[in-house]
């Protein structure tokens, strides 16, 4: 196995490793701090991060707003706080050795506002900003106004293009490194463009030489290229290391630090981890957000796989093959389906799916009563967490706050969710985002008879090429 040297990355010398931000409340200060001050780059969670009461407790996010825009703005504040706690844990813990960066999603609610708003409460304690989802332009502005390093996160050459050529390019010494996230490896949101096929994922290796050689044109042949998904064994990537073809890489672990002494996760995520096998990683088009994301299939998944497939079309008025009248909700509603259809409703029916509810392309989904119920409840309790939700119908970027279209119901509340797991610890009935490989825990040697490592010996351990 090479050696791992060190490289230089936002102005300093660092060990090429990278731990991933992992949000909601995942890469926390903790965990950052301690990743930093192993040698490499922490990155702590500033999505809807954590904050702590005196006694340092956890503080659960409740809301009071009686609109969805006033819990917004609550929503808001807890991100700058939690986002401050979490700098200030990962700056103690790292004893200013090593580098720190916060992450956030460009597609969260208020991103910007709660970007700056942590950026303001913790200068000095943050190095760099990682970004993802959707296209961050205004991180350049944001990097420059607050003097740290921008790396943002992209699937391809062709999106990382786009960024520099309109905003980038004009905060060049601010761009610490690219982090090239591969869409069908990587645990969380996946950056699948429309071109590409779930299915068919692409070797990494090509696919990163091409954004590097994109980079070139633009004169940064020596900004570090960060690999993200399904890096487990160095040993693996080998011919990735000291290439020139390829220039300065690092890679970035968002699965493996999941499971470590420092991690905050619940013990039973933990524990879950271990018993992952080859093929339970899904990569799903569930999210709210509207992108594709890679979780583990537990029941959670398995119940919104379902729930996709009770669906049919239906029009307002007899027209077509659509000639069979189908009452939808208490007050029988009539609207017509494909007589096929309807065959299906009255089988599902029996089985106790009851419910229909419209989707926003005209297609009725059947679930019980109790995940009607819920589903209602969930869409009514929103607080704005993305910037749009397909979901609630919740938009950021409109006078009225929504999107123009019904509520998705084949979606869920994200937040709701990663807020459960994150803190209750029912990792079958929330969404658990885990990269492709994360099978990998129940192979790896290093993880028998239970053993859970501190986060500097999981770091030593990789620099052995394991
Ligand atoms: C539980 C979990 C949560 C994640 N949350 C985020 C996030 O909030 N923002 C982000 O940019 N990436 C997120 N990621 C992606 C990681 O930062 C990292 O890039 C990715 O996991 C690398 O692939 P790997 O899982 O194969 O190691 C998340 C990954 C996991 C496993
Ligand atoms: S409904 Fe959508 S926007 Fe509202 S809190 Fe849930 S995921 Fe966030």
């Amino acid at each position: 196995m090479k050696t791992i040297n060190p490289i230089r990355m936002g102005g300093v010398e660092v060990l090429p490793l990278v731990e991933g931000g992992k949000g909601v409340a995942v890469s926390s200060g903790a965990t950052s701090g301690a990743w930093a001050n192993a040698g490499g780059v922490g990155t702590f969670s500033g999505v809807n991060a954590d904050s702590y009461d005196e006694n340092g407790n956890v503080i659960r996010q409740t809301y009071q707003g009686r609109t969805r825009r006033e819990r917004h703005e609550e929503l808001v504040a807890y991100g700058i706080r939690g986002g401050i706690a979490q700098a200030r844990e990962a700056y103690e813990r790292n004893g200013g050795v090593g580098r720190i960066h916060m992450n956030v999603l460009w597609e969260m609610g208020g991103a910007e506002r709660i970007a700056r708003g942590v950026l303001e409460g913790a200068k000095g304690l943050i190095n760099g900003i990682t970004c993802g989802a959707g296209m961050p332009y205004r991180l350049a502005d944001i990097a420059r106004d607050f003097g740290v390093h921008m790396y943002p996160i992209v699937s391809s050459a062709r999106a990382f293009s786009a960024l520099w050529k309109r905003s980038y390019s004009k905060a060049q010494e601010w761009l610490g490194g690219v982090v090239y996230e591969d869409p069908w490896l990587a645990g969380g949101h996946n950056g699948l463009s429309n071109s590409e096929d779930p299915n068919k994922p692409e070797a990494p290796y090509a696919r990163v030489l091409k954004l590097r050689q994109q980079m070139r044109e633009f004169g940064l042949g020596d900004v570090p290229i960060i690999m993200a998904g399904g890096v487990w064994w160095l040993e693996e990537w080998e011919d990735w290391i000291d290439n020139p073809e390829l220039g300065p890489i690092a890679f970035q672990f968002g699965t493996r630090p999941l499971l470590t002494k420092e991690s905050p996760i619940p013990e039973a995520w933990k524990q879950r981890l271990l018993t992952i096998k080859p093929g339970d990683v899904m990569l799903q088009p569930f999210s709210p957000t509207g992108f594709y994301s890679s979780a583990v299939r537990n029941d959670f998944l398995q119940e919104l796989v379902e729930r996709s497939e009770r669906e049919v079309a239906y029009a307002s008025h007899a027209v077509g093959e659509h000639t069979a009248e189908y009452g939808v909700g208490p007050r029988k509603r009539p609207v017509w389906l494909v007589p096929g259809d309807l065959d299906r409703v009255r089988g599902w029916e029996s089985q106790g799916f009851t419910e229909a509810l419209r989707t926003p392309e005209d297609t009725l989904i059947f679930v019980t009563p109790e995940k009607a119920k819920e589903i209602v409840k969930d869409q009514v309790d929103c607080m704005g967490c993305l910037s749009q939700c397909r979901f609630s119908n919740w938009s950021t970027h409109t006078p009225d706050f929504t999107n123009g279209k019904k509520a998705d119901p084949r979606s869920f509340c994200i937040q709701k969710s990663l807020q459960e797991i994150a803190h209750e610890g029912n990792v079958e009935n929330n969404l658990m985002f885990a990269g492709h490989a994360a099978y990998r825990f129940g192979q790896d040697p290093f993880y028998s008879n239970g053993f859970v490592p501190t986060v500097k010996q999981l770091f030593e351990r990789i620099l052995t090429g394991r």
